[in-house]
């Protein structure tokens, strides 16, 4: 049996993850913090589970930003495989808390390949870091590939863009299977509220029961290559599985504003709607509905709020993921209609009480 440590296994991706994982047989290890409530709610259900909860699925409590402790649970575990999720992922906030997030997104990464080598497991523990497509920022080339260069625009970017050229650096100095897998966005009904898909499918979801007025949004022009959340964390493992530890770009191909995301959210449920005015007075509007739910013609539905707004913003990721497609067989199951879908339906019966 496989050993993985995962860290970030309370997140979105963390727990795909161990779905995958343990689906595939292997013995899981997960990274949680320490906090005054449970925040374990993605993860509950191996709680649940009494063959699987402390048989085949650990937690172990521990930060990225403490190295002791994250040496002694990589040593305690001895995993084949760790997949370094944990981040402060948020990039507007970002913004707020530099310091901490270069601390952990950055130093984290660190943390962990130093603890891999000096333990001596360089030879038994494959890494993967969790590397992003932020890291074009401002991009240099249109589609964005492995071979792009990078143009970090936020305090989380940079910071990845460390973790990213120090995982590089460790395979070539200490020869580690150590991988970096770019991946652009991707969403699921459990991705955090505050990431604008899951934002605008919650907040449509209150807005259907009235209970809301509104959606305020920041910048409706950006465009980003959505995919699955599923489909990104196989190929995680994937990149783990190959002879030869390679970096590797994950995306769709497809790239889509944040207004057209709101469109079609609004399509799934019968209501047309139209844009009025621009930037911070463009506004959403109720053309028709069609559908079942308590939408009128005439009502505005979206907002704009420069408080949503970035400092620096990145306006345009597009991925090219043919390597991952040739090398690793990979490709998306989900297209981003069916990735909305899945959104907004496990959003209305969130809200349907
Ligand atoms: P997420 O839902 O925000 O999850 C982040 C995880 O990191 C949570 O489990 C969180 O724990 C944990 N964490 C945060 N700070 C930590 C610390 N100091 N020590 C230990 N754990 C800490 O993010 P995600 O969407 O699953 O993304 C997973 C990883 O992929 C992140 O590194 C993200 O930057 C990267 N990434 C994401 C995307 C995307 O579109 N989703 C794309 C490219 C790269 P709590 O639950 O306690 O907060
Ligand atoms: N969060 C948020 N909230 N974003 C908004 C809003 C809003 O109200 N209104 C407009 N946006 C725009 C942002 O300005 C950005 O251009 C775009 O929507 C996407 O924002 P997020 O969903 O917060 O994601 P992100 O692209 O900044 O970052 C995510 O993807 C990265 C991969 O490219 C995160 O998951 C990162 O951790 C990940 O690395």
């Amino acid at each position: 049996m496989k050993k993985a440590f995962i860290t970030g296994i309370t997140g979105q991706d963390g727990m795909y993850l161990a779905d995958l994982l343990l689906s595939k047989g292997y013995e899981v290890h997960g990274l949680r913090r320490r906090t005054s409530l449970l925040n374990t709610q993605r993860i509950d259900k191996y709680f649940a589970d009494s063959a699987t909860y402390s048989h085949k699925f650990y937690l172990h409590y521990g930060d990225l930003t403490d190295s002791s402790n994250l040496t002694r649970l990589i040593q305690e575990i001895q995993p084949d495989e760790i997949y370094n999720l944990a981040a402060m992922s948020h990039v507007h906030i970002s913004f707020s808390m530099p310091e901490y997030t270069a601390n952990c997104d950055g130093i984290g990464t660190l943390r962990i390949l130093e603890a891999v080598r000096l333990l001596g497991l360089t030879k038994t523990t494959k890494i993967y870091q969790a590397s992003t497509s932020e890291l074009y920022g401002l991009v240099q080339e249109v589609p964005q590939t492995e071979k792009t260069p990078f143009y970090p625009r936020s305090p989380y970017a940079v910071a990845k863009m460390y973790a990213y050229w120090i995982t590089v650096n460790y395979r070539e100095a200490y020869n580690m299977f150590a991988c970096n897998g770019i991946l652009f966005n991707h969403e699921s009904p459990y991705r955090g509220e505050n990431f604008v898909t899951r934002k605008i499918t919650r907040e449509v979801a209150r807005m259907a029961y009235n209970l809301a007025d509104c959606l305020h949004l920041g910048n409706l022009n950006s465009k980003r290559d959505w995919g699955h959340a599923k489909d990104y964390v196989d190929a995680m493992w994937r990149i783990l599985q190959q002879d030869k530890p390679e970096d590797y770009v994950i995306s769709t191909g497809v790239t889509t504003s944040i207004r057209d995301f709101v469109i079609k959210t609004f399509a799934l449920l019968d209501v047309e709607l139209a844009f009025e005015g621009t930037h911070e007075n463009e506004t959403a509007v109720v053309v028709k509905n069609n559908g079942k739910y308590a939408f009128k013609a005439g009502q505005v539905v979206v907002k704009v709020h420069p408080k949503f707004y970035r400092p620096t913003e990145v306006d345009l990721l597009i991925g090219d993921s043919s390597k991952a497609r040739q090398k690793l067989g990979w490709q998306p199951k989900y297209n981003l209609d069916a990735l909305i879908k899945e959104m907004i339906d496990a959003d209305l019966k969130l809200f349907n009480k």
